[in-house]
């Protein structure tokens, strides 16, 4: 007999859910405060995989204490092909080439696939001396970012969405565990969208939409091309676009010409470049499609024609971007937005491949340095095992690199 299962989730409430598809809150076994992941049995590891395989986000409250090294071990239950190293690297980005140095993301010396990011000037934390992290928002990376006026207003937008992924070199991990030491103690801030539509949310959300729902509102013919497209990543993708400015949205990048020139990049080989399909198939959920595309990385579409095999490629990169764009704004509403109202505590797990997401807030306008101190774990893993194609066709890359 199977033990049962003791941990069991339920949907978040639909005035925060709307039309997200995101987001559930677990209940750990009785007798289990801070989740082990050791003791959960067979059974409570099916309910976990399943809470978050159907919501993409799931959120456990009040784990404050728990022990670094756990977090990976929890990350292998979703992921049992994940490597012990963190997506960005065997340590963190500091190479000032790159645009993700910005954040100046520390690691936990005991448990190294486990960064810390945030806001602020931490001492004496986790055995690092000084540790100072830096929460970037849009005004850094827009190219119109929100005038003093709104920002006095309180407003705020998505920095850049996105999956945790180099797009070079490793390949993305399944999920990403966040953990909340510290929230920033200020008023709500709020995010405008087109049409007119406002959002509440907590300063220093981070904001999620679902893969399954940007497939989902694509028209028939979108659905069709997504299915049919391989997306090639920019060589050096965060390189590459350094010295680009996004979108009101954080989802592309609209004007094209400031790209660092291939040959200007760190070192790369093409085998290296992250190649995937479009639409991706969910492990737990394998007949619901998700639309996963890092709208500002993206370099090259290769469509397959499903009737004659004709092979088609778009590699002009501002008309990749414009394709890709118009395909994924149609989410960018409040109700397809889940933007997690962090509690101190709280251990936020996401399906990376399942959702894209992003930063929100603007701390640093903030007068009181105490206040607007921020700080999270994040544990993201490289995967050994590619994001799979929703559908299999021959010559479907599916090993996550480019050939070219
Ligand atoms: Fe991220």
């Amino acid at each position: 007999m199977p033990e049962p299962t003791s941990l069991t989730f339920e949907l978040l409430p639909d005035t925060i859910r709307q039309s997200s598809a995101i987001g559930a809150e677990i209940q750990l076994p009785p007798g289990m405060p801070i989740v082990s992941p050791e003791e959960l049995n067979d059974a409570d590891k099916a309910t976990l995989r399943k809470a978050l395989f159907e919501n993409q986000v799931v959120v456990i409250r009040n784990q404050k204490g728990i022990d670094p090294t756990a977090i990976p071990k929890l990350a292998k239950v979703f992921d049992p092909n994940a490597t012990d190293i963190h997506s960005a690297g065997e340590k963190a980005v500091s190479n000032p080439k790159n645009i993700l140095s910005a954040y100046k993301a520390g690691r936990i010396p005991r448990a190294q696939q486990v960064g810390i990011i945030g806001s602020g000037k931490f001492q004496d934390y986790e055995g690092i001396k000084e540790l100072e992290v830096v929460h970037l928002d849009h005004t850094l990376f827009h190219e119109e970012p929100l005038s003093q006026d709104s920002l006095d207003q309180g407003y705020t937008r998505p920095y850049r969405w996105h999956m945790d992924t180099p797009f070079y070199e490793r390949l993305p991990g399944e999920v990403t565990i966040l953990h909340s030491i510290r929230i920033p103690k200020m008023s709500d801030q709020k995010i405008k969208f087109p049409g007119g539509e406002e959002k509440e949310i907590a300063a220093g959300a981070t904001a999620f939409f679902s893969g399954a729902r940007a497939f989902e509102l694509l028209s028939p013919e979108e659905q069709e091309f997504a299915l049919n497209t391989t997306v090639t990543y920019a060589p050096q993708a965060y390189e590459y676009i350094r010295q680009c400015k996004a979108s009101e949205d954080g989802l592309t990048i609209p004007t094209f010409g400031r790209e660092v020139p291939i040959e200007n990049l760190s070192e790369w080989e093409w085998n290296k470049v992250a190649e995937h399909p479009m639409v991706w198939r969910n492990p737990l959920n394998p007949e619901r499609p998700f639309l996963q595309v890092h709208g500002c990385c993206v370099y090259k579409l290769t469509t397959h024609n499903p009737q004659t095999g004709e092979i088609s490629i778009m590699d002009d990169v501002e008309q990749v971007r414009k394709v890709v764009y118009a395909m994924q704004r149609k989410i960018y509403a409040a109700k397809n937005i889940y933007a997690h109202r962090w509690e101190e505590g709280d251990l936020v797990i996401f399906h990376n491949r399942g959702v894209m997401h992003s930063i929100t807030g603007q701390l640093s306008q903030h007068k009181d340095d105490e206040d607007k101190r921020r700080l999270l774990w994040q544990c993201t893993m490289t995967s050994t095992t590619p994001p799979k194609p929703f559908r299999e066709y021959e010559g479907v890359n599916d090993t996550g690199y480019s050939k070219a």
